[in-house]
């Protein structure tokens, strides 16, 4: 049975750290299961493992059969029926990259805050392990292509807050300033449990 894992929230350090190649699969295959249960359950888009405080390179991506915008215009409602295809990518790296897009982004470790000016690369191709170590590879455009930047983007330590132009990322911090204030307070108190229940 997979589990739900909790997801590490804004101020937790695993999200600032720059992930570890998979280099033992032994583990993988449980671990992605674990986590699409938890993306599903929290009604994401994507996860990574840092999310779920594995600073090792590999993430999970869904993509659903309805339109992108009415994937915006109902966020966090992503029913399992609606489900197109499932990745889950194990050291994935782009290997190209052409055009832009500017579109709306939130995070599963961010809750509630959605940004409309985050730019990413149109197209990216991306080559990565399955989750037996069998190399793949997959050419993605679009939201898919979003999605797949952002994830990879959590293997850097890098969330989506910090793609923000700078001169709109001042502003935006400023009006989210108590929602994440009140995160990494959240963030604090969980690892605080953690440590207590692991002695
Ligand atoms: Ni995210």
């Amino acid at each position: 049975m997979a589990e739900v894992l909790p997801v590490r929230l804004y101020g937790d350090p695993v999200l600032r750290r720059k992930a570890r190649p998979v280099q033992d699969f032994s583990s993988v295959a449980e671990l992605a299961e674990n986590m699409v249960e938890t993306m599903f359950e929290y009604g994401g888009v994507g996860l990574a493992a840092p999310q779920v405080g594995m600073a090792t390179r590999l993430f999970v991506a869904a993509e659903y059969s309805f339109e992108e915008e009415e994937a915006e215009a109902d966020e966090g409602a992503h029913p399992r029926s609606m489900l197109k295809n499932l990745y889950v990518m194990v050291n994935p790296r782009i290997t190209y990259r052409e055009g832009t897009q500017v579109g709306t982004e939130g995070c599963l470790s961010i809750p509630g805050v959605y940004s409309d000016d985050v730019p990413r690369d149109l197209q990216v191709r991306v080559e990565y392990q399955d989750v037996t170590g069998e190399p793949r590879e997959l050419e993605a455009e679009g939201y898919l292509a979003r999605v797949i930047q952002h994830e990879l983007d959590h293997l850097e330590g890098v969330l989506f807050l910090d793609r923000i132009p700078p001169e709109l990322r001042r502003p935006f911090m400023e009006e989210h300033r108590a929602e994440l204030a009140e995160m990494q307070r959240k963030a604090k108190a969980f690892l605080r449990d953690l440590k207590a229940r692991q002695g």
